[in-house]
């Protein structure tokens, strides 16, 4: 069922009404919240992925129409690399960013190495139409540029011509499409690190919170960092 969602504490049908407080009907000139996923917050963006597809089938997209992949999100909050975006008690979506270079889409002469690359980006339904999406990336943008690369990439999906304008208008560059018979992502984009759109809320980066939104302690379960791939 879409929008499923599993808190440590009480279990909640949809993530956007699951808080005391919604993101419907508040000021954008509130910053937001980025920070590492907790392992209790597996569950939260597995439900986000399926709102997310949801919302994508209902453009008349074929893109994400599969389960999410739970074993990839518990081993990208396992390594610190997952996100989640909140305002207050209402989460708004979730970004992974690492330096893992996919290499059936990022090759030698693309200096693999020098880029962070965005992955699993969502803003829930609830939250779209606020520039969530571009502060995301203006966060990852500046994470990058901190780590010395030049560059954030994102991989999308071929068939998404919406999602391709979308990044253009956020100043990426198109780098290639990479056919290949078994990945439907395969839309390469890339801009500079030093880019900034500068159009959605502010964010506020926190490393490593005490407690999730619903008050449940990060230290639950496997909470650590490792290097990312
Ligand atoms: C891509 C995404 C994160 C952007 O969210 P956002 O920052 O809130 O974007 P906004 O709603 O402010 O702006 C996006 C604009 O593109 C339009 N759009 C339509 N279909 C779209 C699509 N599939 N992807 C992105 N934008 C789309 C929106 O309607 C909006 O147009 P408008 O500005 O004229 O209203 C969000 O659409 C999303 O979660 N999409 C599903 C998951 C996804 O495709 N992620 C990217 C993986 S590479």
């Amino acid at each position: 069922m879409s929008g499923q969602y599993a808190s440590p504490s009480q279990p909640c049908r949809r993530i956007a009404t699951c808080s005391a407080m919604t993101w419907e009907g508040r000021s954008m000139d509130e910053s937001i919240t980025v920070r590492p996923a907790f392992p209790g917050e597996v569950g939260t963006i597995a439900s986000m992925w399926r709102e997310a597809s949801s919302w994508l089938r209902s453009q008349g997209s074929d893109q994400w129409q599969y389960p999410p992949d739970l074993e990839k999100i518990s081993r990208d909050v396992r390594r610190g690399t997952a996100y989640i975006a909140h305002r207050r008690k209402a989460y708004l979506g979730t970004i992974t960013l690492d330096d893992f270079a996919d290499p059936e889409f990022w090759s030698d002469a693309d200096s693999p190495r020098d880029a962070l690359y965005g992955h699993r980006i969502i803003v829930l339904p609830s939250a779209q139409g606020f520039h969530v999406g571009s502060a995301l990336l203006d966060w990852a943008s500046k994470r990058a540029r901190a780590a010395g690369k030049s560059w954030l990439r994102v991989d999308a999906w071929k068939t998404n011509e919406e999602l391709g304008r979308y990044y253009e208008r956020l100043d990426f560059d198109f780098v290639r499409r990479v056919d290949l018979p078994h990945r439907r992502s395969g839309a390469l984009y890339q801009r500079s690190s030093d880019t900034m759109t500068n159009q959605g809320p502010k964010v506020v980066h926190l490393e490593m919170p005490q407690h999730d939104i619903n008050g449940n302690p990060s230290t639950e379960g496997a909470w650590g960092h490792t290097s990312p791939a």
